[in-house]
């Protein structure tokens, strides 16, 4: 990942909760590779994917109580990455700890610090809709593309690629035609996307699980934390009725759609993704129908950018338009070339 160093003092997306067992994970992550797992505690935990002694990857290794041991000849390594034994003899040598990496779970997400040194807290995305499950469920899933990140980016500050690529789902032809407003918040490098859609068809995803039928007023609001977080506000309601003055919304239905963008290297990319709405709370037939339709959504921008990535590589002189619909793309691309030159 040459070039990306100051991608690296954020916050990502290491695993889904539910990904984390007591078998170790292995993941690469910026082009390191990382071994995550829940000891027997419940903690979880993530050490550099190589053993000191001879290189095995410690995610084919064991955990024992709070330990991991490899699977190669048993050098055990603390939560901290510390080496507590080896076998044969009593005295360790100094050299033979390994890095670990601060992790915080919240809600179905375990997010990793990147950085060298302290974790910094106040990165970390807040996402009070994937933890509070009184008021709101969440699904969520990760699909991985061979695809450099940038081209993840793109997509998803896009969505008026919905229309044409996810015709059968969350597409309707308003969605490409409806003009958007872009903000980007120098200060923060939050990039904020609007499109508000009155009186159009309700897709299929939201039909089936609002019961709305017909037209509705369908918004659109993204804000994009670069570089590894993406939140889509969706806003479904009865047509000509907006929130009121004093902010309340009862009548719509609210979903989030979540995106951690974690790249594992420069032609890999890792899309979790999570859905959290506040309707039919705790509805388990909503919960499966919804995991499946994302779940197809996502794997239609894997297929798409799966080929534009094969594409770069034997097109190289090709040179892009840009039309309007692209300004939150672009306005994300700037943002990200600042962060990494920084
Ligand atoms: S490679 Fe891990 S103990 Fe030998
Ligand atoms: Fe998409």
């Amino acid at each position: 990942m040459g070039g990306r160093m100051s991608l690296r003092d954020y916050w990502y997306v290491a695993a889904l909760s539910s990904e984390l067992e007591s078998k170790p994970l292995s993941r690469q992550i910026l082009g390191e590779h990382i071994a995550i797992f829940r000891n027997e505690s419940g903690e979880v935990v993530a050490l550099a994917d190589q053993c000191p002694h001879r290189g095995y990857p410690l995610s084919l290794g064991k955990v024992v109580g709070d330990t991991l041991v490899c699977g190669y000849h048993g050098f055990t390594f603390d939560c901290s990455g510390t080496c507590i034994a080896v076998p044969g003899q009593d005295r360790i040598p100094s050299k033979a700890d390994v890095r670990s990496y601060p992790l915080v779970e919240q809600g179905l997400w375990v997010w990793i610090w990147m950085g060298e040194g302290e974790a910094d807290h106040t990165k970390l995305p807040s996402t009070p809709w994937l933890t509070d499950t009184e008021n709101w469920s969440a699904v969520g899933g990760v699909a991985k593309i061979e695809a450099a990140f940038e081209f993840l980016v793109d997509n998803l500050m896009d969505l008026s690629h919905e229309t044409y690529l996810h015709n059968g789902s969350i597409g309707t032809p308003e969605v490409a035609s409806t003009p958007i407003e872009v903000e980007v918040d120098e200060s923060t490098n939050v990039v904020r996307v609007f499109r508000h859609m009155e009186s159009v068809d309700c897709p299929p995803f939201y039909s089936r699980t609002t019961g709305l039928e017909g037209k509705v007023d369908r918004w659109q609001d993204i804000e994009y934390f670069p570089p590894g977080f993406y939140l889509l506000h969706a806003r479904i309601a009865p047509v000509g009725q907006p929130p009121l003055e004093d902010g309340t919304d009862d009548h719509a239905f609210h979903m989030k759609i979540f995106y951690g963008l974690t790249p594992a290297n420069d032609e890999r990319v890792y899309d979790f993704w999570a859905l959290s709405r506040d309707f039919c709370v705790g509805d388990e037939e909503i919960d499966r129908f919804l995991e499946k339709m994302q779940a197809s959504v996502v794997q239609e921008d894997v297929d798409a950018l799966n080929i534009l990535q094969a594409r770069s590589k034997t097109a190289p002189q090709w040179t892009e338009v840009s039309i309007k619909i692209d300004r939150g793309g672009l306005a994300a691309r700037r943002v990200l070339e600042a962060i990494k030159n920084a």
